[in-house]
């Protein structure tokens, strides 16, 4: 059990320990859990194309108050979100409900398939994440569940456990066709680094992210996008389709991330046009990663952060994801002197902007960004500093 490194953290999870005591009548025998959200930085829309991915764990996410119970049945509630979930441990619904408890059943079932637990549980869920807004809620939820249920039913499996439920509740049973990056991120998230993750063989590094000479802002557009809705799912078919129509040009090829950008170039008015913008965004973003990996190893943070806002360009272009109010976010942020570089973070269609910038240009930063967009949408988004923090752990 780790102590908690952070008061802040200690004290809102102490508060969601009485709010579960105000929700199922005290608090005795609850254990405390945390679980991180994470900004990505690079490697957008790669992940279900085998590509290379650099997300961070930040200090923000899931809380879990969690307690046995000797009765053979779950009960999961939530401070953020409406809706319940009151069911038999040995008949549990086995068909989603459209509503955020999906996700926990999801995993619940996925870890029923190697346990026996001999007593039943009560969860309430909640945290400081903004939920759908592009910073990993769900992939925060699922893990998060998954780690508790280890530990409070002695199971003693990995984080990869822990992975797999959650990657099998939000695809198998919630209907996301999700890459694997959110899962990972948040089970091997460490403070003060990015992770390195392969999607293609799945290894994993950490790169560290000189804390000391930059900063990672978040601006919340506060429009928010159900991932189930498509549009994300439309983003895998196609990224599909255009692996098949190049796959005979590209000898060897497992996946789009393996097509050379020359193969994309010279084969490009075989596939449609919306499939050419899908696949030139996927292979120069796969190069972009690589690059804004190497010059973050370097301390060549000019470097990195133009790849972060290259990235932007590109899925505001190519992979046609991003929004009117993301990209004043991300307008508004590079015109500020000492911002590196700025993104959309997530699936996009709504949710965040990631700022990276020079420590010595955070005065006023925040006023600035703020009021840009609300010149243009009269309305204030939320622009915050985050830290990066480590992964799921009990307090
Ligand atoms: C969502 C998905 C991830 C990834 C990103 C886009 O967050 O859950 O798997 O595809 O979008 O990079």
């Amino acid at each position: 059990m780790e102590s908690p490194s952070d008061p802040a953290l200690a004290h809102a999870l102490a508060a969601h320990k009485e709010q579960f005591a105000a929700r199922f009548g005290d608090a005795r025998g609850v254990r405390l859990f945390f679980s991180p959200g994470r900004v990505n930085l690079m490697g957008a829309h790669l992940d279900y194309n085998g590509g290379p991915v650099m997300p961070a764990t930040i200090d923000r996410g899931t809380f879990l108050a969690l307690r046995p119970r000797a009765a053979r049945s779950v009960h999961f509630a939530s401070t953020v979100e409406p809706g319940e979930l009151a069911a038999d441990l040995d008949d549990l619904p086995r068909t989603p409900r459209a509503q955020w408890t999906d996700y926990p059943l999801g995993v619940l079932l996925r870890v029923l398939e190697r346990a026996r637990p001999e007593h039943g549980l009560q969860v309430l869920f909640g945290g400081n994440l903004p939920i759908g807004a592009g910073l990993s809620s769900s992939a925060s939820i699922c893990v998060g569940l998954a780690f508790a249920l280890e530990r409070v039913w002695g199971l003693e499996g990995s984080l990869a456990d822990c992975i797999d439920a959650a990657l099998w509740g939000e695809r198998e049973f919630v209907g996301v066709r999700c890459g694997i990056m959110d899962p990972y991120a948040v089970a091997h998230g460490r403070a003060g680094h990015l992770l390195w993750l392969d999607c293609k063989d799945a290894s994993i590094d950490h790169v560290p992210l000189p804390a000391e000479r930059l900063l990672v802002a978040v601006a919340d557009s506060g429009v928010r996008r159900g991932l189930a809705q498509g549009a994300f799912n439309q983003r895998v078919s196609e990224c599909a389709q255009a692996f098949e129509l190049l796959r005979p040009f590209a000898a060897g090829a497992e996946c789009l991330r393996d097509v050379s950008r020359e193969v994309v170039r010279e084969h490009a008015d075989r596939l449609p046009e919306t499939l050419q913008r899908r696949a030139r965004h996927v292979v120069s973003e796969v190069a972009r990663t690589f690059d804004a990996r190497d010059a973050l190893r370097r301390g060549d943070l000019e470097r990195f952060g133009a790849q972060v806002s290259a990235a932007h360009a590109s899925l505001r272009e190519l992979f046609e994801v991003s929004i009117p109010e993301l990209d004043v976010l991300v307008d508004a942020a590079q015109e500020w002197p000492g911002v590196l570089g700025a993104r959309l973070t997530g699936a996009g269609f709504g949710g965040c902007v990631a700022v990276v910038l020079r420590r010595e240009a955070r005065e006023g930063f925040q006023e600035h960004v703020e009021r840009a967009f609300q010149a243009r949408f009269r309305r204030r988004p939320t622009v915050e500093f985050f830290v990066t923090g480590g992964g799921p752990r009990e307090l």
